[in-house]
Formats: C-alpha cells, structure tokens, sequence
C-alpha cells in the first residue's frame, strides 16, 4: 500500500454518497445501475478508457465499522475480479473524517484480501492498493495512518490464523513457538521473550496454570513479552489473554453441541499477540508487557475433579467447582504474575470466558468489567478508534459474595445468575491493588455468519485493534 498524486493503474476506485454529482454525471443507463446506496457498486469504462469503480457509501455520516467495511468491500471486488494493482480515491473519507480515518481504510483493504486456509502474508502480498486523492500537506501523516492501519491489520490476520487452528496442530507449545517466531520476524530489539515451561511453572509455584494443564499429554507453558521502547518511564500496560488451546471442559464435560468452538478457546491470547505485534511493528512509544497462559483442558488422570483444592501462584486457595471453568484459573496465575512480577501499573486481560456473555449480547458486543473510571476512560477512547463494540457491566458487593468458599480463599463458580460478572469478579481477585479491565469476548472472537463484510466465517481477530489503542492511549 503506498500514497499517489495522480491515477496511475487502470482499475480505479472511487466511494460515492447518493445525490454525489458524480452520479448526475453517469449516462441514465448507468444511473439506473448505481444510486450511491451504501455497499452498492457499478464498473464501466470512464473517458480515458480506464476502468472506474463506484462504491456506495449510501447519504448517513459514516461509522468507523463503515469506513473499514467499505474499504474491504472495495478490496473484495478487486480480488473477485482478479485485479491486483489499483488505485483507490480516499478523498471521500478524508473530507468526511480527516486523514485519520485512513488507518480504518488501511485495515479494511488488508482484511478484505483475507482467505481462510491461505496464509494472509501472502495474499498482502498479491494485491496492492494506491491511495489517491490526498492533498499534498496532509501526504506526510496520511502515509503515517496507512501503515498504523496496515500493521492493525496483519495483527488481526495473524490473530485470526491461530484462532481457525485446529488444536491438534495448536498445542500450547506450538502456539508458543508460532507466536515468537513471528515476533522474531520482526528482529525489534525493545522486545524481549521468556518461554516457562511446565517443570519451571511447577517450580514457580503456577498451581492453578499447571493443574488446568495437567489434564493432557501436551503440557502447559507460558509466555512473557515485554516491549519497552520507553525504558526511562516507569509506565507500564500489562496485557493479560487466556490461550486454552482445546478446551472440552475436562470432567465437566461439555455436551456434543457445545464441542463446535472448543479450538478457538485461545482468542484472548492471539489477541494480545496480534496487538503486540502490531505496536512493535509500527514503532509504538508505548511500554507493555504480554503474559500468555497456555494450556489444554481435558480429561486424564491429571485432570482437576471438581471439588478439588488448589493453590496458585498468588498465594490464595480456589476451590474448583466446575473443571469447565478452567479460563480463569489459568487467568488467576497470569494476573497475579503480572502485578507482582511484570512491574505493570495497569492490568487489562481478555478471554472467551463465559457462555452467559454471549446469551447476554450476543456476537457483535464484548463485555468489560472495570475497576477504575481514568482506566475505563483510556479503554472507552481506544473503542472509539476501533469501531469495535463493548459493553461494561455493573458489579457491587453481593457478586463478590457469590464466589466466597467455604473451604478454600475463593470459588470458582458463582451462583446459577451473573455468570459473567462473577467469572471477571474472579479474575480481579488477583489483580490485587492494580488498576484492572476485563474483556469477555466469547460471543465475539467467533462468528458463524459474518455480521460486517470484513469478517469471514470463523475467528475475527476480536479485541486486537482496540488493545491496540488502548496502549497507544495510555
Ligand atoms: N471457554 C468457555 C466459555 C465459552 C463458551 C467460550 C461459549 C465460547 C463460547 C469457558 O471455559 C467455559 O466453559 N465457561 C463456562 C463456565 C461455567 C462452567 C461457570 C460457561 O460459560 O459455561
Ligand atoms: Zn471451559
Ligand atoms: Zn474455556
């Protein structure tokens, strides 16, 4: 992707509002094709003999959701058609949402070159978008937009890849292994990687990480990144993503009906690694630190059984009720390591945690649960740059009491209602004293029918570009 003055290819894309004079200007035939309707489209042959395209944008101010739609719509077409070079007229956008906007072009033209069971690298590689129409001051931080949006966008694809992997060629050290790989690949010297292993977990005392992952032949292990392209500040976002690469629920077995998703159980993780990704990437100024558990959750004679006692990392006890409810054990261990280890002054962590947030808002809305306004705050900033949508939840003392133990410091399940806010409420008991956000994206990491153009069935890569922001943010 790169920046033009003038049309050079000859496929050459223009995004039109309905009533536009450009349409007045079509012959009636062609008016009788294309209105400017949003997501409508028409190609003909334009005065010098170069091929136009017309995208709708319909006559409403648009969202970010349909600025990145339109822009894969515009990257769809092309691919549809076999065109692999053309020029694409973002004036339309910089006049409605200023050159920022072209970060939401940029990452919908790469998303909208995505294919399931191709290796997105390559497929980056086949097309190239020109974008044209930006005036001349405003060339400099157009080409700056562009490639933050390009670099969103690989984290997206690159998130999404390891979610559609099935878990028999995903185990938690191959996952590991893919994750710093492609970190390596980027050969940036602030970031740094530690692999733990299961004997060193154990060692460690990761109780509740290694007793989840116990259950199967293929161990547990856990991943520290830490990216300080600022070493003289003292700030620092911890980013915490539950990476249960297969997850059957253990002896809590989950019913056949509900085996459909089990691989994609990791999408929290992939998504703190596509955010990282992306802000090494672009050359973020920004401190973080990543801290993946990973695991498998199955049945074997090392597996938890519900009314077990374990303890974890941070000292306290949990009592497992539910072996199904293995996120935010592992989830436990990786908070606590983070904010007594990590050196993180703010902790957000993200997981496809419960089926209630899902029967709650279904598979366009995450939930959050936060713990301090000025963190929520930077959080809600950073969701309206992304488009992404989430929705915060209340909690108060009496859900705190519904994971209270009679046995040990803490539960694992709450009562039968409010299955999300106590599976946060859990969480949070180990972010200790540090200022805490939780993203539940189980009803968004995955989406059956695509519900925006550039979704594909399958994983979405939800939550990478608003972490993305948030760090920039802070
Ligand atoms: N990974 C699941 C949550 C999930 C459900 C993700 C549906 C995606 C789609 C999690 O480990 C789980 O099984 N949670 C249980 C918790 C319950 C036992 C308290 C759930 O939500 O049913
Ligand atoms: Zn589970
Ligand atoms: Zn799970």
């Amino acid at each position: 992707m790169n920046t033009q003055k003038q049309w050079k290819n000859k496929f050459q894309i223009s995004f039109v509002a309905e009533d536009h004079q450009k349409i007045h200007e079509l012959s009636a035939g062609l008016q009788r094709l294309f209105c400017g309707k949003y997501l409508q489209h028409l190609i003909f042959e334009n005065e010098e003999a170069n091929m136009s395209v017309y995208i709708g944008i319909g006559k409403e101010p648009l969202t970010t959701n349909q600025i990145i739609e339109l822009a894969a719509f515009a990257s769809q077409v092309m691919k549809k058609h076999h065109i692999k070079h053309y020029d694409l007229d973002v004036s339309t956008f910089i006049d409605e949402a200023g050159v920022d906007c072209l970060e939401q072009v940029a990452q919908g033209v790469c998303l909208g070159t995505f294919e399931k069971y191709k290796s997105y690298e390559e497929s980056l590689r086949t097309f190239t978008a020109c974008f044209c129409g930006i005036p001349d001051l405003q060339q400099r931080k157009a080409k700056a937009h562009i490639a933050k949006g390009q670099a969103i966008a690989e984290g997206i694809l690159f998130a999404r890849e390891l979610v559609n992997c099935p878990s028999n060629q995903l185990t938690p050290m191959e996952f590991a292994g893919r994750l710093m790989k492609k970190l390596n690949s980027l050969h940036c010297k602030e970031l740094s990687i530690q692999l733990i292993d299961a004997d060193k977990l154990k060692k460690m005392g990761m109780n509740a990480l290694y007793s989840v992952g116990n259950s199967s032949a293929n161990l547990p292990c856990f991943l520290e990144i830490e990216y300080t392209p600022k070493p003289e500040s003292k700030n620092r976002i911890g980013l915490v993503g539950k990476g249960v690469t297969v997850d059957t629920g253990g002896y809590c077995l989950k019913p056949s009906a509900s085996m459909a998703g089990i691989k994609g159980d990791m999408a929290g993780a992939a998504a703190v690694a596509g955010a990282i990704y992306a802000l090494a990437k672009n050359g973020q100024k920004k401190n973080v630190s990543a801290f993946l558990p990973m695991c498998e959750n199955r049945i074997s004679s090392g597996s938890l059984l519900p009314g077990d006692v374990i303890s974890s990392y941070s000292g306290k006890t949990i009592e497992v009720m539910n072996t199904d409810a293995e996120g935010r054990l592992i989830l436990a261990d990786a908070v606590a390591y983070a904010v007594r280890k990590g050196e993180v002054t703010s902790v957000l962590d993200i997981a496809t945690l419960t089926g209630a947030v899902v029967n709650m808002l279904g598979f366009s809305i995450a939930g959050v649960l936060c713990d301090q306004e000025q963190l929520f705050q930077q959080f809600s900033k950073a969701a309206n740059r992304s488009g992404e949508q989430y929705h915060r939840l209340p909690f108060k003392k009496e859900h705190e009491e519904m994971i209270k133990s009679e046995v040990a410091d803490v539960k694992n399940v709450g009562d039968s209602c409010c299955g999300t806010i106590t599976a946060g409420l859990f969480i949070r008991e180990f972010a200790e004293q540090t200022p805490w956000i939780h993203l539940d994206i189980a009803g968004t990491a995955w989406v059956d029918k695509p519900i925006w153009n550039y979704q594909k069935t399958g994983a979405t890569g939800a939550g990478v570009s608003t972490i993305y922001y948030f760090c920039e943010e802070e």
